[in-house]
């Protein structure tokens, strides 16, 4: 598949459960601005038919290139990030991974049961990235279980494979000079921002400013009944140069921590 109709596949489909991306994305473009990714981000477990090195093959294909790795500790975490060789106004794709060795014995076995219970061919699948919940997330219990132990092991229970969100690029947008006017920008239009470590997160220092709206909650139909779940959440990015001039490409594992909290249960909106 070639970076376009991947990239637009994945907006398509983040777009179906994040209506509150296509709404912010429908009002700044309204605003006279044309909208660019700083990046994607995709989340895995790390169990080997379904980790970093499988969900990369798509976009390495398409010419993406390996560049960061970070680590996540408290949230048992390990990421990469990759640049197109050739587009650089491509956005970054950010794929993380769950370590489950680091979690504990009941949430492995889930998650091993999780993936026994798929068709195995489908992890050969190219686009799986694009697949969704290749098993039957049908279980409010087991959806509840994973959640008292990690928010990101329950949100892929749900929701899997396909990107987790999109990040407009804030240096590309003309009406906003800082993340402050267009946060500022956005509470005025009713929009909630993840306040979870504060509205902004990182510094001009590190190099990159990231801010977030919460997530969408989304009606899932379980054994149990419908429940409400945090979907996706947009993202946006200001990037500063570096002392060559040239702007930072890279993540802040510290930010990022925080920005992951977009989708907690306990932090989010209803559309
Ligand atoms: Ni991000």
């Amino acid at each position: 598949m070639n970076k376009d109709l991947l990239l637009s596949k994945l907006w398509e489909q983040y777009k179906s459960i994040t209506p509150s991306a296509k709404k912010i994305h429908a009002l700044l473009e309204q605003n006279g601005e044309k909208i660019e990714n700083d990046h994607i981000a995709i989340r895995t477990y790390n169990d080997v038919r379904v980790n970093i090195a499988v969900l990369e093959k798509p976009f390495v294909k398409a010419g993406y290139v390996a560049q960061g790795e970070y680590f996540f500790e408290s949230k048992k975490l390990y990421a990469k990030h990759y640049e197109h060789a050739t587009d650089s106004t491509a956005p970054r794709i950010f794929i993380s991974e769950l370590e489950l060795e680091k979690c504990s014995e009941r949430l492995q076995d889930s998650v091993k049961a999780l993936l026994d219970s798929c068709d195995q061919n489908i992890f050969e699948n190219e686009d799986l990235v694009l697949s969704g919940t290749v098993w039957n997330p049908n279980s409010y219990a087991d959806y509840s279980s994973l959640l008292e132990e990690s928010e990101y092991a329950a949100w892929m229970y749900v929701y899997g494979f396909r990107a987790n969100h999109f990040t407009i690029n804030v240096n590309a947008l003309t009406n906003f000079n800082d993340l402050e006017e267009l946060n500022a920008y956005l509470k005025e239009n009713n929009w909630k921002m993840n306040a979870s470590g504060g509205e902004i997160k990182g510094t001009p220092e590190q190099l990159l400013e990231q801010s977030s709206t919460l997530a969408d909650l989304y009606a899932v139909s379980f054994d149990e009944g419908v429940k409400y779940i945090p979907s996706c959440y947009y993202e946006f990015a200001l990037r500063y140069p570096m002392s060559n001039g040239e702007l930072y490409q890279g993540f802040v594992a510290a930010s990022a921590d925080k920005i992951f909290e977009s989708t907690d249960v306990k932090l989010q909106r209803m559309n």
